[in-house]
């Protein structure tokens, strides 16, 4: 009770694999060691937060394994509140990461038991702000949503992965949170990013990789630069960032306020290798 943040989402084990070059179709490419590490959309976005201060919940699904196992050790240490984190039959989910010298990677995520997170799970306790990402069942998020509104609580929305959410959802969201491609996909390519407030919500928030994030809000649209920094491993740079925004929503930090924060933790986090391990406390966003 009394949290600030409730995230909705997956939480996946990060098998990561340094390689020179992606394989081609039939190709075999040698890599480095396997790396395993906590991952998954919605466990990232918690453990960002958590380190940031924030009080939050993580309502997600594992499976009786030891990759959950290891993403509950993650979130208890971060200060994640696990007692909305389900147990299902099914493995937890697994995220195969081929991470490229650039610092860029393709990620191939095996759901398991992120699927089976259902609408009947949704138990969002006294909080001021819902974060939800789409690695779980659409449904079960379209039902998070309306749940917020009822009670007050301020609904945030990652569409990361690509999904088509309802027109009543999206209205609901202040802010609707994407990056350049998924504007694209939503919006066009080339299109004015403005357009974002056509589908709905109260306000967008884009993100743009090493040139920051564009807010778009009813009366302005606002650049946030980020701060220049030489990347080694950009996985989970943008759940960093919805994890360091809500925060500070949370908090009662307005939208522009709030990204600037979010770019400097998502920057920080790209400097090093890994998801979680790489999310900054608050000492070290301020220092
Ligand atoms: O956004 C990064 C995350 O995507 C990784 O941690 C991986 O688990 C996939 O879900
Ligand atoms: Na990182």
């Amino acid at each position: 009770l009394g949290l600030d943040l409730i995230v909705v989402g997956s939480a996946n084990a990060d098998l990561v694999v340094a390689v020179e070059r992606r394989p081609g179709p039939g190709e075999t490419v040698l890599g480095s060691d396997t790396s395993v590490l906590p991952g998954g959309k919605g466990a990232n976005t918690a453990v960002a937060a958590a380190r940031l201060g924030a009080k939050v919940a993580l309502l997600g699904a594992v499976g009786n394994d030891g990759h959950g196992e290891l993403l509950l050790e993650s979130l208890r240490t971060a200060g994640v509140d696990t007692s909305l984190v389900r147990r299902s039959d099914r493995p937890t989910g697994a995220a195969y990461i081929f991470v490229t010298p650039d610092g860029e990677n393709s990620i191939l995520v095996s759901p398991g038991a992120n699927s089976a997170l259902s609408e009947q799970d949704v138990d969002l306790a006294d909080a001021r702000v819902l974060v939800a990402s789409l690695e779980v069942p659409l449904p079960t998020v379209e039902h998070a949503v309306a749940v917020a509104v009822q009670r007050g609580i301020r609904p945030v929305v990652n569409i990361s992965p690509m999904a088509e959410l309802s027109a009543g959802t999206l209205a609901a969201l202040d802010p609707v949170v994407v990056n350049e491609h998924e504007a694209a996909q939503l919006i066009g390519q080339g299109a004015d990013l403005r357009g974002l407030l056509d589908l709905g919500p109260r306000s967008a928030v884009v993100t743009l990789g090493a040139r920051g994030a564009l807010v778009i809000e009813a009366d302005g649209t606002h650049e946030v630069e980020s701060p220049k920094v030489d990347a080694v491993d950009t996985t989970g740079a943008g759940d960093a960032f919805t994890g360091a925004l809500a925060a500070q929503l949370a908090e009662g930090a307005d939208l522009v306020t709030a990204a600037h924060l979010a770019v400097k933790v998502a920057a920080i986090s790209v400097t090093r290798k890994g998801a979680q391990p790489s999310y900054p406390t608050a000492e070290e966003v301020r220092g």
